[in-house]
């Protein structure tokens, strides 16, 4: 039944954006709504998949039948999705992870002092968790998933990423002002590393994430 594709297959979405805290009441973000991660969580769940859920500040509703992990921050995304892919047969990293965070978290609110200038925010790298996933791949035949927004050079910036991350699929996203982040639309190419390419036309983001789910079906063992 193509319908249950995915039944008795446990997948990891992860979704939304990570905040870095500078300090109690402020952090370095991004605008990943957190749409597209939820829709391909959805689409798993409708398919027959127990889904893992990792949602990084999205505020969105917590989709029917999906086990939901909330996280703040990259290190705490790398420490729910990879106990979560210990056991699972797919991991799709939607979720935009913040590069760097802050050096330093002050414990009490930055203030600013009268005629001093800022202090310069220094960032220190995060781990990138779709690279550490498909290096190590948790458990064996697991397919790896990850998204891209790129500017410019499109496919060649995809392909490029694709081998630099070791993953098996590569959601290449073009971006740009009004473009993706919070819209309910979306429009990509899905990069393989086995070479294939399939373009996903402008659609709502659930035809996207079934496209993903089936390009992922068909390399499950
Ligand atoms: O390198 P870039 O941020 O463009 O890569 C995007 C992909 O890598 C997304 O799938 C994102 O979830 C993942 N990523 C990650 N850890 C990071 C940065 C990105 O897993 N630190």
């Amino acid at each position: 039944d193509l319908a249950q594709d995915l039944a008795g297959r446990h997948v990891v979405v992860s979704a939304g954006g990570t905040r870095e805290p500078l300090d109690p009441v402020r952090f370095l973000g991004n605008r990943s709504s957190g749409k597209q991660g939820y829709a391909l969580a959805r689409c798993a769940a409708a398919r027959g998949a127990r889904v893992t859920l990792v949602a990084a500040n999205a505020a969105l509703p917590d989709p029917a039948g999906v086990d939901v992990v909330p996280v703040g921050t990259a290190v705490q995304l790398r420490e729910a999705v990879l106990k979560a892919a210990a056991d699972a047969d797919a991991v799709v990293m939607a979720a935009a992870v913040a590069d760097f965070r802050p050096e330093t978290y002050a414990a009490g609110k930055i203030k600013k002092k009268d005629g001093e200038e800022p202090a310069p925010i220094a960032l220190v790298r995060n781990p990138d968790i779709l690279a550490e996933i498909a290096g190590e791949r948790p458990r064996p035949g697991q397919v790896i998933v990850g998204f891209a927004a790129e500017t410019d050079a499109v496919l060649a910036n995809g392909r490029a990423k694709l081998a630099r991350k070791g993953c098996d699929l590569l959601v290449v996203n073009e971006v740009g002002e009004r473009k993706t982040f919070g819209a309910e639309e979306n429009e990509a190419v899905v990069l393989g590393a086995d070479g294939s390419e399939t373009p996903v036309p402008h659609g709502p983001k659930e035809a996207l994430a079934d496209t993903v789910w089936d390009l992922v079906a068909r390399r499950l063992v």
